[in-house]
C-alpha cells in the first residue's frame, strides 16, 4: 500500500513538459521551443495587447465577421446545439456566437484551468439561463466530453486562427480528433487568416510599438523564471519572416551576438544569428483552407469574410463517410 501523501505538491515546480519541450527543442540542429508555452500569464497578457494594435487584424476582422454573420450560423446550424469551444481562452468571442444561436449547452475546453473557470463563470454572468460545462483538458487529443451533452448535436467554434499555429499534418490530425471529440454529424465554425500582401502579414507580426516582440522574447524570461534559466535577454532579437514555401509567418528569436547559456543545469550555446523558431502562423487561400478541412474529415457549408478578403469564417460539417467512387 502507498503511503497517503501529506505534503501538498511544490507549486512552484517547473512543468516537466515545458522543461522537456525546451531541452529537446534547443538541443535540435534546427531550433524550435512550441509556440503554447507564450502563454504564462504575462504572455496571455501581451497577446491581449497584441490583439488591440491596428496592425493586427485579424481579432477585429474576425470579431466583426461574427456579429455581422452568426445569425446566419444559427439558422444553417439550428437551434439547441452543444457549442463545444477548443482553446477557449478568455471567450471574448463567444457571446456573438452564443447570442445568436440559442444553445443547449456551452463547453468550453482550455488546458489553462484558471483561466477556463475565471471565463465559465463570466459567461455564466451573461447568459445566466445555459448550461457552461467546462472541460480543462489539452484539445490537441481527443477529449471525453460531459455525459450531459451526449445525445446533443454539436457545433464546435474554433475562432482565431489558431488551427494556423499548425503544421497541416498536425491541423489534420486536429481537425480528424475533433470528429473523434464530438461524433460525426457535428457542424464546426474555424476561423481561418487569409494570404495576403507580405508587408501587411510582417506589420502583424512585427509592430512598431514592439508588443509582439515583448510578447516572444517573453519566452525567454519565462524560462529563465521556471527552468532556472540564464538566457541573456539582450542577446537577442525579435524576428518575423513570410515563409513562402508552407505559406506561413514564422517568428524567431535571433541570436545578436555569439552566446552560451545554462537551462536546468545544461549548457547551450547559439552562434550570431542563430535562431529559435517560437511560432508558425499559416495562412490560408479558400481553396487550401476548404482543402485542409476536407483532409480533416469536415465538409465545408458557408464561408464569411471580409470584403478585403482578410479573413474568413467557414461553417463545415463532418458528414458520414460515404463509399468514394
Ligand atoms: C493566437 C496563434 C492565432 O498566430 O496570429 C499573434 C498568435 N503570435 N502575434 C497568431 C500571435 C504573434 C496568434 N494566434
Amino acid at each position: 500500500m502507498l503511503q497517503s501523501q501529506t505534503v501538498p505538491p511544490e507549486t512552484t515546480e517547473a512543468d516537466p513538459a515545458f522543461l522537456a519541450d525546451v531541452l529537446d527543442g534547443l538541443s535540435q540542429r534546427k531550433k524550435a521551443i512550441p509556440a503554447r508555452w507564450f502563454y504564462d500569464r504575462r504572455g496571455s497578457e501581451l497577446f491581449e495587447e497584441i490583439t488591440a494594435l491596428p496592425e493586427y487584424y485579424p481579432t477585429r476582422t474576425e470579431r466583426a465577421l461574427l456579429a455581422a454573420h452568426s445569425g446566419d450560423v444559427g439558422r444553417i446550424a439550428g437551434k439547441g446545439r452543444a457549442v463545444v469551444e477548443f482553446g477557449s481562452g478568455s471567450s471574448v468571442k463567444t457571446p456573438l456566437l452564443l447570442s445568436q444561436v440559442a444553445p443547449s449547452a456551452y463547453v468550453p475546453i482550455d488546458i489553462s484551468g484558471d483561466f477556463l473557470r475565471e471565463s465559465a463563470a463570466a459567461l455564466s454572468g451573461r447568459f445566466p439561463d445555459l448550461t457552461v460545462l467546462p472541460v480543462e483538458a489539452n484539445f490537441m487529443h481527443p477529449v471525453r466530453l460531459p455525459a450531459e451533452i451526449a445525445g446533443l448535436p454539436k457545433l464546435g467554434f474554433f475562432p482565431g486562427s489558431t488551427i494556423g499555429n499548425l503544421v497541416p499534418r498536425s491541423g489534420v490530425n486536429l481537425l480528424r480528433d475533433m470528429i473523434e471529440t464530438m461524433g460525426v454529424g457535428s457542424m464546426l465554425l474555424i476561423g481561418m487568416d487569409q494570404v495576403k500582401d507580405t508587408d501587411i502579414l510582417i506589420g502583424a507580426y512585427d509592430d512598431p510599438a514592439g508588443i509582439t516582440a515583448a510578447f516572444n522574447l517573453n519566452l525567454l524570461v519565462r524560462i529563465n523564471r521556471e527552468l532556472d534559466g540564464d538566457i541573456p535577454i539582450d542577446a537577442f532579437k525579435h524576428r518575423a519572416i513570410w515563409n513562402d514555401t508552407w505559406s506561413r509567418i514564422e517568428m524567431h528569436l535571433a541570436a545578436t551576438r555569439d552566446v552560451g547559456f545554462m537551462i536546468a543545469g545544461r549548457h547551450f550555446e547559439m552562434g550570431a544569428d542563430e535562431t529559435i523558431h517560437t511560432e508558425n502562423s499559416h495562412k490560408y487561400t479558400p481553396r487550401s483552407g476548404r482543402q485542409l478541412l476536407a483532409a480533416g474529415g469536415w465538409t465545408p457549408l458557408r464561408e464569411w469574410s471580409d470584403d478585403k478578403g482578410m479573413f474568413s469564417l467557414i461553417l463545415a460539417e463532418a458528414r458520414p463517410e460515404p463509399i468514394a467512387p
